[in-house]
């Protein structure tokens, strides 16, 4: 199950993103926006970020206007680990690497076909462990921390 989310500006995108989800079988809760009326992005992050971290869904992908806004919010959030992602390298290894649960696009900066093929190997690569489970053991060291 993924975690959907977006404020008015990511809103196009997120549609574009569930017709490819339900192309794919790929089930999906929608935390809106549900239309373009303005709608805050920080709020936004948070209801696809808590349905992650509770584990009803295993991964999020939040949409804003740059895809900035939305990961900044989503990673003050306990256990979040977003990735604000324009190119196929990056959304591949920040799954590999990083262990990222949440994928954050951003509208106005990549359109709809780009921004599938990120969709499609973020949810498509495993997370690689090894060196990199410390690193990723760090993360939530430092989160602990505060
Ligand atoms: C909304 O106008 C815009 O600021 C927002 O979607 C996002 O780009 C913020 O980072």
């Amino acid at each position: 199950m993924i975690a959907l989310s977006s404020d008015h500006a990511g809103f196009p995108l997120k549609e574009e993103i569930k017709v490819f989800l339900d192309s794919k079988g790929i089930e999906y809760k929608d935390c809106g926006a549900y239309n373009t009326d303005s709608v805050d992005y920080p709020y936004q992050a948070k209801k696809a970020c808590d349905l992650v971290v509770s584990g009803e869904c295993e991964k999020a992908i939040l949409c804003c206007g740059t895809g900035i806004g939305i990961s900044i919010s989503a990673n003050k959030i306990k256990g979040i680990r977003a990735a604000c992602c324009t190119d196929y390298f990056s959304a591949k290894y920040t799954r590999l690497h990083n262990d990222a649960n949440a994928l954050c696009l951003g509208a106005r900066v990549i359109g709809a076909g780009a921004a599938i093929e990120l969709v499609d190997v973020f949810l498509n690569t495993e997370f690689e462990g090894g060196r990199h489970q410390r690193r990723v053991d760090q993360i939530t060291e430092i989160e602990n921390m505060q």
